[in-house]
């Protein structure tokens, strides 16, 4: 199945429950999670079964208008405190894609400039913004792939991190775009190279699977062979994704995108970041300022494999997202234009 055509994160047809696909089974088993507790929401953007920045916040917006239709209080100020501690359960799923916080800060902002309406008002305005959410998200991706589209050569060799696809999305992807619109176009002429993104392999059990799905030319590399790949002259574009853009351009995404943009750097191939407005954290200087989620060690250890593979109680490492130093971004790539440095004069030109 083309995985173009599958929803990542959408609200069912009576509005009562969210049908997330469940990313953590993907590519071998397609199942669809029906939640409405917000705890079981939060659990799934903690537990990577809805991930990738843009679909967090999608997820989050629809969270939110579920939490305005569960709500029990009969007057404004109590409908108001439990949206508002839906808002804070659901804040505290993840730390670095801001796109979570952006769209809760959204739909709360949303629900108190129409505080004189009635609630049963308020809850069909809620409703209507997570939809504008879900709707503008699918058209910032098309926007941002038509612009990365523009750098695509004929025989190009993109590579590209983690899974910043339509599975991200809430379609197209924000890094995968590009490649969407090329086959749109009939431009079969690239092959995308995939790193598998350890230890989540987001690039391997995501990428790989929707591109190929699509029926673009898809190869898998350990994250360990992209120096030998762009060594060998294999690579002349490179597309990631972003999870948070500090003012000067230092761009988070998952961890092991800074190293290849170090490479990158070094073998002279432009490296472009993709990144939704709604992205970008104007209130951060540089991206020290970035806060970046730790996660358990048995991810690396123990996950994906059927013993583990590392000494019981080993110390580990392991940060979810790095900083790429915006030096090393050719450009950064959002739906209102392609930016280049200096990065804060280009977001302000946009009216970013
Ligand atoms: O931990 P994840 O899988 O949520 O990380 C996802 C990424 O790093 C993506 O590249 C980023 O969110 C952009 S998705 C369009």
């Amino acid at each position: 199945m083309n995985a173009l055509s599958l929803d990542t994160v959408v609200l069912s047809p009576d509005r009562k429950e969210l049908l997330i696909l469940d990313q953590t089974l993907l590519p071998n088993e397609i199942r669809v999670l029906r939640l409405h507790r917000m705890e079981d929401i939060r659990e799934a953007i903690y537990a990577l079964r809805v991930r990738g920045a843009p679909a967090i916040g999608v997820c989050a917006g629809y969270a939110m208008a579920l939490a305005g239709a569960q709500a029990e209080s009969t007057d404004k100020d109590g409908f108001f405190a439990e949206l508002r501690s839906a808002k804070e359960l659901l804040a505290s799923a993840r730390p670095t894609a801001v796109n979570l916080f952006w769209a809760l800060d959204r739909m709360e902002r949303t629900a108190l400039e129409n505080r004189e309406k009635s609630i049963d008002r308020l809850r069909e305005i809620l409703f209507a913004e997570a939809d504008a959410i879900y709707r503008e998200d699918i058209a910032i991706s098309r926007a941002i792939g038509e612009i990365g589209f523009s750098l695509l050569r004929p025989g190009d060799g993109i590579l590209t991190h983690c899974n910043a696809g339509t599975l991200a999305t809430a379609k197209y992807g924000t890094a995968t775009a590009p490649m969407y619109i090329a086959l749109e176009r009939g431009m079969r002429d690239f092959r995308v190279y995939c790193d598998e993104t350890r230890p989540l392999l987001q690039g391997a059990r995501l990428t790989a699977y929707e591109l190929s799905s699509a029926g673009i030319d898809t190869t898998l590399l350990c994250d360990n062979a992209a120096a030998s790949l762009m060594a060998a002259g294999k690579i002349s574009i490179i597309f990631v994704g972003c999870d948070r853009v500090a003012r000067n351009g230092d761009a988070a995404n998952k961890i092991g995108t800074s190293a290849v943009a170090i490479l990158a750097k070094h073998y002279g191939i432009p490296f472009y970041v993709c990144a939704p407005s709604s992205t970008i954290d104007l209130s951060l200087s540089g991206g020290t300022e970035i806060p970046i989620e730790q996660r358990p060690g048995e991810e690396v250890t123990d996950l994906w494999y059927e013993k583990p593979m590392a000494p019981r109680g080993i110390g580990v490492y392991n940060p979810a997202f790095d900083v790429t130093d915006h030096a090393l971004i050719t450009g950064i790539i959002t739906e209102k234009g392609l930016c280049t440095a200096p990065f804060e004069e280009a977001f302000s030109r946009l009216g970013i």
